[in-house]
């Protein structure tokens, strides 16, 4: 799952892109047209502009859908210092800084920087949202709920590990900021369990919901 997806090397930059996880509304073709332009085959050209301006719009793709490997020496993408899980309107949970995906055994899954996952239940490529909120009819407004997160934990450091809940939540462990879809509040916290069911009445956190709809995830 740690896959980048289809390669697409130019002179100074490899752009990787991975179909699965491209459910945004065309931040990269907004951003850099030349680069991304999905009515041309093959969509991506990595010799369009300068492998920076590439680089910078890379980062910008909110799901990890994209990334990039210089070979011009350039910067790779910086490992963000704080972590921070934020709500969309009717849509997934945006998770941005160091981040780990793991099963309950303890199979670490994906480790990436962006990452879209799925909070409304109806994804086909669960843990990662795929766009199906939509068709799911999936509405929350991205508020947060009564605070159930663990306080932050003065110990705590570094990556923000989600580990997946069988038929259950996204347990959550490590600093970070949960923010509602505003970005307008945050919390702060170091370890809790998110839904990824929909059915919580405390969204974003589990409620317990999940065994009362019969949720069924890995
Ligand atoms: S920015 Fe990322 S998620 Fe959005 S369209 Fe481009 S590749 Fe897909
Ligand atoms: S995962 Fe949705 S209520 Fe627990």
């Amino acid at each position: 799952m740690s896959d980048r997806g289809r390669a697409y090397p130019g002179q100074t930059i490899v752009v990787q892109y991975d179909v699965k996880r491209c459910i945004h509304a065309a931040e990269c073709a907004k951003g850099l047209p030349a680069v991304f332009d999905p009515n041309r085959q093959p969509w991506i050209d990595p010799d369009a502009a300068s492998p920076d301006d590439i680089a910078a719009i890379v980062m910008r793709c909110p799901t990890g859908a994209l990334h990039f490997e210089r070979t011009d020496g350039g910067a790779a993408e910086p490992v963000p210092d704080r972590n921070r899980t934020t709500l969309s309107a009717d849509g997934p949970l945006y998770l941005r800084g160091q981040i780990e995906i793991a099963r309950m055994d303890g199979t670490v899954l994906l480790h990436d920087t962006r990452v879209a996952l799925c909070r409304c239940g109806a994804s086909q490529n669960k843990p990662f949202c795929d766009g199906n909120h939509a068709m799911a009819g999936f509405t929350d407004p991205g508020q947060l709920g009564t605070n159930q997160l663990k306080p932050v934990d003065p110990m705590a450091a570094g990556a923000l590990r989600v580990t997946l809940a069988p038929n259950g939540p996204l347990l959550v462990d490590g600093p970070f900021e949960l923010c509602a879809a505003t970005g307008a509040e945050c919390y702060a916290g170091s370890s809790g369990a998110l839904c990824r069911c929909g059915a919580s009445q405390n969204k974003p956190f589990c409620d317990g919901s999940h065994k009362a709809i019969g949720f069924v995830a890995e």
